[in-house]
């Protein structure tokens, strides 16, 4: 499915709505509706359980949203949490000035991958894609283009050198994709932090910042956690929440809001030991994702050459979202940053006691952080199919069907009565849904045939379907219907509850 048949999908089927809708909508802002929500939460559980549930050193954490305006100071977000920023004087349209180059630089890519697939075309099987990439003359020559853009771009903004990054701009000869034009304002630092004020305090001293990450909150809680649970080193911090970022160019959906949720992990351990445990979560986090059933072949690692202000390595997961592989996680070895600049600005000693070592230091950290939010987009982005199947009658029909993982639907079961307005019939269906109602969310539905029923439950996901016919009346049983096979069993209606709620188990995948 392309990507405007996702966001329509997402707003019929109740899944995600524009923000203030009756006004227009507020830009890249969105509601999740009551699809959505259980989507949500169902992958916030899913996260939630592969940390805290499964590691009994990893231990959960809901700071307050707003922090004492220091804490943006220690973490570097006040002088540093900026993205360059320019104008087209022409169009007067914003952009960030990295992205303007990105976009530039997949286009090449673009090229390259059109010329690979031309020559597969042509030479068929034999074609050895490893070996066209490094001879063929054009693609080594616009690959050579590529990386050399892509250094350029690193080193310039790692540099924080916004002259440098305005003559890369007009040295590609980049237009303004609205007025065409090539006239550019200067590219200056833009801050992403949404800041508000405290309603007892004037001036500077009373501002306050939303909060761009979640994790920030987790460092200035260190020893609260440590000495409350007694953890040793390596110990992990889990916390999902809101975060705040007054995004430059917020566009495609949910992938880039102002106000998102991240799921967030640091994790505490002895410094010298970060490049393993960074290898360690790289394929814990890359494993996590497949275990939902994420294809490998959407899924890569990034490796970042412009390192955060925080890092001293890094890498994305990236997901292969319709318009292109794309950042979905962040993994980051920390090093003592964060909790050495908060102990040098609070004066308050952020250490541990290594027992082993008999002294006191300050940990290292690794990170593992995930948004709430594009984990939503890659679920339903992967999940969304328009397919073919066998009608009644022998025909043949298209259905939308959203084939999410079981664990992480909205609704894990539908009851539907073959027939309205039979009275036994009725009875014996709400038992039904009374029966797994308290297990899993369940749906009642006997409004339309039941082919509409079936195809109103294919497109939220529903992976069962549990029909209630005048049989049942009889043997007391009912069909359960798989939404991907299609294939339909006859199960006793004692076994129906502890049948869906195994089939739909979350803790399978962890
Ligand atoms: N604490 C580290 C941190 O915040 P990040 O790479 O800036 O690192 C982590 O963000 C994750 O948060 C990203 O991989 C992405 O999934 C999500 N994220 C970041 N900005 C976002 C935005 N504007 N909208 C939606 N998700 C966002």
């Amino acid at each position: 499915m392309d990507f405007k048949q996702i966001i329509s999908h997402c707003k019929e089927y109740g899944f995600i709505f524009p923000s203030s809708e009756i006004y227009d909508g507020l830009s890249a802002t969105y509601d999740y509706g009551p699809n959505g929500v259980e989507l949500k939460n169902n992958i916030k559980s899913y996260w939630w359980k592969s940390m805290v549930q499964m590691h009994q050193n990893i231990v959960g954490l809901d700071a307050a949203i707003f922090m004492h305006p220091k804490t943006w100071k220690a973490s570097g977000h006040v002088d540093a949490f900026n993205d360059p920023l320019v104008d087209n004087k022409d169009s007067k349209k914003r952009y960030r000035a990295d992205v303007l180059v990105e976009d530039f630089m997949a286009k090449i890519e673009g090229k390259i991958n059109k010329d690979v697939a031309k020559a597969k075309k042509k030479f068929g099987d034999a074609f050895n894609e490893e070996e066209f990439r490094s001879t063929n003359g054009r693609v080594i020559e616009r690959q050579k283009k590529h990386d050399e853009i892509g250094s350029k771009l690193a080193t310039r903004m790692s540099d924080g050198d916004m002259e440098g990054l305005k003559s890369l701009i007009e040295e590609l000869e980049i237009a303004c994709p609205i007025s065409g034009s090539k006239n550019w304002t200067d590219v200056r630092q833009f801050n992403l932090m949404f800041s508000t004020q405290l309603g007892n305090v004037a001036g500077e001293e009373g501002k306050l910042y939303l909060r761009p990450e979640t994790a920030q909150g987790i460092f200035v809680n260190f020893l609260n956690v440590q000495k409350s649970t007694r953890q040793k080193l390596p110990f992990g911090i889990a916390q999902i929440g809101k975060a705040f970022r007054n995004e430059i160019v917020a566009r495609q959906f949910i992938f880039r809001m102002r106000e998102f949720e991240q799921m967030e992990m640091q994790y505490f351990i002895k410094p010298g030991t970060e490049m393993k445990w960074f290898d360690y979560w790289k394929q814990t986090r890359l494993d996590w994702h497949k275990a939902l059933g994420t294809p490998a072949e959407k899924l890569r690692f990034h490796d970042h050459e412009n390192l955060a202000h925080y890092a001293n390595a890094a890498t994305d997961i990236q997901f292969e979202f319709p318009f292109g592989f794309k950042e979905l996680e962040g993994i980051h070895s920390r090093t003592d940053f964060d909790l050495k600049s908060h102990q040098e600005l609070s004066g308050k000693k952020l250490q541990f006691f290594d027992p082993e070592m008999n002294e006191s230091y300050v940990p290292y950290v690794l990170e593992t952080s995930v948004g709430c939010d594009r984990m939503f987009l890659t679920q339903i982005s992967n999940a969304l199919q328009e397919e073919t199947v066998p009608d009644k009658d022998g025909k043949e029909s298209t259905r939308t069907v959203l084939k999410l993982n079981p664990a992480i639907a909205p609704v894990k079961c539908a009851v539907l009565p073959l027939v309205k307005n039979k009275e036994e019939i009725t009875k014996a269906a709400t038992d039904v849904f009374d029966k797994i109602k308290g297990s899993v969310l369940c749906q009642y539905d006997e409004k339309d045939a039941i082919g509409r029923r079936y195809r109103r439950q294919d497109a939220i996901g529903t992976p069962y379907c549990v029909t209630v016919d005048f049989d049942s009346l009889e043997d007391n049983c009912v069909t359960i219907r798989d939404r991907d096979t299609l294939t339909q069993e006859r199960v006793p209606i004692d076994k129906i509850q502890s049948i869906v709620a195994d089939k739909v188990d979350m803790n399978k995948l962890l």
